[in-house]
């Protein structure tokens, strides 16, 4: 009989965007099904997992270091299974053996049902294990598709960014095929869940206690399903899932400019509990650029969806994404993008340097011929740029009242907390999320580990247009939307105080406090 005890203890590493941080969570809840718990000490694990991104170069980068550290345990640790799972397994696939043959399993995005199975196959047979999706020219559209499985059975809301706040799985995939990602190859094609289990998972996660969910999918404002006979939209899905009993505020990331019609802008306006708050990546200002990075629309119809939003949804905050640098990029290219995010005052933007991606299109046919020093020069500019203007705009909200739904403590509060214990666990265990060179990274907190012995300690929260507001005050308030004066700020977050109320005797009227 082989000897296949182990511990039940897991680790497991997330990196990249919201889609994984949800996967995460899903496999966690299955292995917990297993009798698996947690642990954030990775040599205390039998089972060591990870949950990769490949959207740039930097992030795999990081998890063929992580792997490397555990080169040598399993002299320790005869039985312990190492698994890659995600966007780097589907892309890399048996390549993971060859650059870290002590890795055991290695499962694509449309398989991770299967790790369960495979994490036990692998211990007891001491075979490696290989789970991976057709590729994008491997079969039909629909063989291709279906082997791409949408993945969301169980939740665990321990695995969550806080238990108020949950991800919901929309759409997997993307069709757009921008040349320079690689994400329609790791994520396979588009495919929309159907709206009844949309509205049935938000039920769920509203009776579980949570009160903010986050539709997310590639493209997310693309969502089309056909259900009793009629075509389905994410203005629809959003009216559908809009009355949920518990749900305070959704959100859905991330859009595409080309797929951003009246409708859906026309649904954040009329539905209360719907954020003013897009996420819309332009990614160049240049139309050059954007045409050799085959993004389908021009700097002009940018602006005019922009005009759209502004029009439709005022006060609507925008934040977008650009890639500087791409493949023939010149000076006059970079500041046309200088001039579209002055022009756009976007809430914030994420700025990337771009990083070629094998198996696409610009990897391909188009050179990587802007000079690493000239991509950060660029990067660190726009940069300058968007934070001017992150501070003048939230230096617009001082003096204002803003109604903010609690996630609970600080960082910094957190980080205080955990100095007086003299220990570091992090607030999840076992999950640990790099930073990512911009800062695309979802961080997990969770508030529910800080109870503070007494007096008020700094709160964050988010306004209806995403804006981040600190506050002292009790983390019970952590779920609840709750009145706060804002007093200064800097270029991310608003510094405010909670807008208290006091009784007067006489004449009996309220007045708030500020
Ligand atoms: N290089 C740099 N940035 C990239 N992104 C996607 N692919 C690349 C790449 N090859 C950026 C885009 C996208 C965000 C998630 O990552 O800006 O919107
Ligand atoms: Fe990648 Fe473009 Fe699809 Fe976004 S829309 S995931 S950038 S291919």
């Amino acid at each position: 009989m082989p000897d296949d005890s182990h511990n039940q203890l897991l680790f497991i590493e997330t990196v990249g965007c919201q889609m994984n941080v949800l996967d995460s969570e899903l496999v966690v809840a299955a292995l917990r099904e297993d009798g698996y718990e947690l642990t954030d000490q990775v040599q205390d694990a039998d089972t060591v997992l990870f949950n990769t991104c490949s959207v740039r170069d930097h992030a795999e980068h990081k998890i063929y270091s992580q792997l490397g550290r555990l080169k040598y345990s399993k002299r320790h640790r005869p039985n312990q299974v190492i698994g890659v799972f995600g966007c780097m397994a589907q892309k890399d696939q048996e390549l993971i053996f060859q650059r870290a043959p002590h890795v055991d399993m290695v499962v694509g995005t449309g398989q991770l049902a299967e790790i369960p199975r495979l994490v036990s196959e692998s211990r007891r047979d001491r075979k490696r294990a290989l789970a991976v999706s057709l590729a994008r020219t491997g079969g039909s559209r629909d063989e291709v598709a279906s082997s791409f499985e949408s993945y969301d059975p169980l939740r665990d809301p321990t695995m969550r960014p806080t238990p108020f706040q949950a991800f919901v799985r929309i759409m997997i995939g993307c069709d757009k095929f921008c040349t320079y990602c690689v994400v329609p190859t790791t994520r396979g094609p588009e495919q929309s869940r159907p709206p009844s289990q949309v509205a049935t998972e938000v039920r769920t996660l509203a009776g579980q206690g949570v009160r903010e969910v986050t539709l997310i999918g590639q493209t997310v404002n693309s969502y089309s399903h056909v259900e009793d006979g009629r075509t389905w939209r994410l203005a629809d899905l959003l009216e559908l899932i809009h009355d949920t009993d518990g749900i305070e505020r959704i959100k859905f990331v991330t859009n595409f400019p080309r797929d951003m019609d009246n409708g859906l802008l026309e649904a954040v306006r009329d539905l209360p509990k719907v954020s003013r708050y897009l996420h819309v990546p332009a990614q160049s200002g240049s139309d050059a650029v954007l045409e050799r990075m085959k993004r389908g629309y021009t700097v002009d119809e940018y602006r005019e969806m922009m005009g759209r939003i502004n029009e439709i949804v005022p006060g609507c905050a925008v934040s977008s994404d650009f890639i500087v640098g791409f493949c023939g990029e010149t000076d006059e290219d970079f500041e046309a993008s200088v001039r579209l995010v002055q022009e756009c005052r976007f809430k914030n933007s994420f700025i990337f340097k771009y990083s070629p991606r094998s198996g696409t299109k610009a990897d391909e046919r188009l050179a990587d011929d802007v000079p690493e020093s000239v991509k950060r020069d660029r990067n660190a500019r726009l940069l300058d740029l968007q934070t001017r203007i992150c501070e003048e705009d939230n230096a617009g909200f001082i003096g204002r009242t803003v109604d903010v739904l609690v996630e609970g403590p600080s960082k910094m509060a957190q980080k205080q907390r955990k100095r007086q214990l003299l220990t570091a666990p992090h607030p999840v265990p076992g999950v640990v999320l790099f930073e990512d060179d911009g800062g695309d990274v979802v961080s997990l907190e969770d508030p529910q580990t800080t109870d503070p012995v007494g007096g008020p300690i700094q709160l964050v929260g988010r306004t209806d247009c995403d804006r981040i507001v600190v506050f002292d005050g009790n983390p019970r308030l952590a779920g609840s939307l709750t009145a706060i004066s804002v007093d200064d700020c800097t270029a991310t977050t608003l510094i405010g105080r909670i807008v208290t109320r006091e009784v007067q005797h006489a004449p009996v009227v309220e007045l708030p406090v500020v």
